[in-house]
């Protein structure tokens, strides 16, 4: 291991306590408002998961060779966004949109990309809405911007995409037939999304009768 490659994972490290301080501010805001919901609601609140994560430094580095970027820290923090990672599932696909209206009424988070994967699926099927906050954080003395990206999906999206992430890391160059079958299998459950939403309905309007 050279001493360049050791010095950047010890600049990255560094790096990481800041993005675990914005993961930890961005999932308290989010926290609070799950409560709110919660209460304001009684229990049908468009959270079901919020989880949160730091990528490891070999990931990161998987990344920039990926990408064809220079390793060395400036480039991680001005082009890497997705360090700090947030993960929220959600019951139905039109609460995606009610988390993200919240997320971008937040003070000191500025929504500076996002990318509706929801509305318009990758080729592979991939579904979820992203958004990439820059979180305000301020330290014993210094202020600083640190982006965090938060991926909104419903438990539908959520068990696709972890399918394919496990499988697609045990084979790095699926057949086609494989990919024609996680295409498909993302469409069914798009199509599952779509009646949850329609049996939610109609049980909202069935409670409506009882009250009649
Ligand atoms: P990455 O290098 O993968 O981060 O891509 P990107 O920076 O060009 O952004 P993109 O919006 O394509 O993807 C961001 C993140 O969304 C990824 O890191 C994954 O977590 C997730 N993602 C995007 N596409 C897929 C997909 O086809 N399958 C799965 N399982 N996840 C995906
Ligand atoms: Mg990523």
């Amino acid at each position: 291991m050279d001493v360049a490659h050791l010095e950047l994972e010890e600049q990255y490290k560094k790096y990481c306590v800041e993005c675990r301080c914005a993961l930890r501010t961005v999932s308290a805001r989010l926290e609070n408002l799950r409560d709110e919901m919660e209460y304001l609601s009684e229990k049908r609140s468009p959270f079901v998961s919020i989880d949160s994560r730091v990528k490891s430094f070999e990931s990161a580095m998987k990344k920039c060779t990926k990408k064809g970027w220079n390793t060395d820290i400036d480039t991680i923090k001005s082009e890497m966004r997705d360090v700090a990672g947030i993960r929220i599932t959600v019951p139905y696909k039109d609460d995606i949109y009610v988390v993200a209206k919240a997320v971008k009424r937040q003070p000191s988070m500025t929504v500076i990309e996002e990318r509706d994967y929801a509305a318009n699926p990758k080729p592979s099927g991939y579904r979820s809405l992203h958004l990439i906050v820059e979180m305000d954080l301020y330290f014993m003395e210094t202020q600083k911007k640190i982006p965090v990206e938060i991926q909104i999906r419903t438990e539908a999206m959520d068990l696709w995409a972890s399918l394919e992430h496990r499988l697609r890391y045990k084979n790095t160059d699926p057949s086609p037939e494989a990919v024609e079958k996680f295409a498909e299998l993302a469409k069914e459950l798009a199509a599952a999304d779509e009646q949850a939403m329609e049996l939610r309905d109609f049980r909202k309007a069935e409670e409506g009768d009882d009250d009649a």
